[in-house]
């Protein structure tokens, strides 16, 4: 809890510590919001900073004295927010403000001068990244990994139908409720309407990273990369193998030693992953993005498990027995046809495990 005694007025400290964007900055020549997105400056205060990086300072602070996030973006190295970053703050500020949904990080409004601010929900539990990381060496409870899986995956469902890409999809933007329970996805800056979406190389950190988004061969100039929304699927492969397994994708390898793994098909390894799941894994992480499932499929896919997961721990040990009848009916893909026989295959010939052999199947982790 912020101590009120420790908040700064950002009004008075924003010409000290976070104000010097040099005499070109000028808000209006390339920053446009919508004025209703805007909020009053004087009714904002700074408390203890929760993270700062190159892009950002995020703080915890007060807007009308609810807890609140605010990320103050930073100068870069000419002292000066560079348009890169004006645009990236722009439309961050756009598309948090048109999505509503349970799992995504509430927008609460931004300011343009005399800083580029974005308030957002305080989210007391952290990332995701940190709750594994202190979790560590145990895996989270299956039930925990699967309902943050199905939090991630109901997110990227919304925005996928409503036409937006968020190509940054990991640990570190996925923030928790102080109790844990709820998953929401954060940080929209590089997020995009998918019909902009001839994509060039900026986006993503690698680990996390569909390989179609890079190249690991010279790009000739003028060409561009084209990709869709199926690498955020790729990337939430990524993050279910880490849930499952608590390890960090690729671990201990350079971020160019990642890329030029994952651009010759390498996968992690899928040796602890538990039977049941192992399909959902393969076919996100496929290399061709058309193979990889719908996030709508993958919702309905981790609901079922869930439910079974649920049941097993009060009654049988037969964790997995697939009910093809779920509330909504499945797609019609290709993948999810045989990621669904292959889950309906290994339920019918593998002797069902309890919560524990999955527990135990995470130790072994890459
Ligand atoms: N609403 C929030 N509640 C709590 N913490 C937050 C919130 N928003 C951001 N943070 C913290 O600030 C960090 C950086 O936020 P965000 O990812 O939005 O900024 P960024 O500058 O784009 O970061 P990066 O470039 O490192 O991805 C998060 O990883 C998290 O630790
Ligand atoms: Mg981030």
């Amino acid at each position: 809890m912020v101590d009120t005694k420790d908040l700064i007025n950002l009004e008075t400290s924003l010409s000290n510590p976070f104000g010097n964007f040099g005499d070109d900055f000028s808000a209006q020549n390339v920053v446009s919001i919508d004025k209703k997105l805007l909020i009053d400056l004087h009714q904002l205060s700074l408390g203890p900073v929760l993270s700062e990086g190159p892009y950002s300072v995020v703080y915890e602070g007060l807007y009308k004295s609810v807890p609140v996030a605010i990320k103050i973006i930073q100068p870069d190295m000419s002292a000066n927010v560079s348009p890169e970053r004006k645009q990236k703050f722009q439309r961050e500020v756009t598309l948090l403000a048109k999505v509503k949904h349970d799992n995504i990080v509430k927008f609460i409004g931004a300011c343009m001068e005399p800083s580029l601010i974005l308030v957002t929900e305080l989210m007391r539990g952290g990332t995701l990244q940190k709750y594994l990381w202190n979790t560590r060496p145990h895996c989270p409870d299956l039930k925990f990994s699967l309902s943050f899986a199905l939090g991630i995956s109901r997110a990227m469902e919304y925005l996928h139908a409503n036409g937006i890409i968020h190509r940054d999809l990991k640990p570190s933007n996925l923030l928790l409720t102080e109790d844990k329970a709820i998953i929401k996805l954060a940080d929209f800056g590089l997020a995009r309407e998918e019909a902009e979406a001839e994509m060039t190389t900026e986006a993503g950190t690698y680990r996390w990273m569909a390989p179609e988004m890079f190249s690991i061969e010279p790009i000739k100039i003028g060409v561009k990369k084209h990709y869709n929304h199926k690498v955020d699927v790729y990337s939430f492969s990524m993050i279910l193998w880490e849930l499952l397994t608590n390890s960090t994708p690729f671990k201990g390898r350079s971020n160019i030693v990642v890329a030029y793994a994952t651009a010759t098909k390498m996968r992690p390894s899928t040796e602890t992953i538990p039977s049941d799941i192992e399909p959902l894994l393969s076919s996100c992480w496929a290399e061709d993005p058309a193979e990889r499932p719908e996030f709508e499929q993958i919702s309905d896919f981790l609901e079922n498990i869930l439910r079974n997961v649920c049941a097993s721990s009060t009654s049988s040990p037969n964790i997995f027995e697939l009910e093809h009848s779920t509330s909504k009916e499945l797609t019609n893909s290709p993948a999810m046809n045989c990621l669904m026989d292959q889950h309906v295959e290994n339920s019918k010939k593998k002797n069902r495990t309890s919560c524990c052999c999955f527990r135990s199947a995470c130790d072994n982790s890459l």
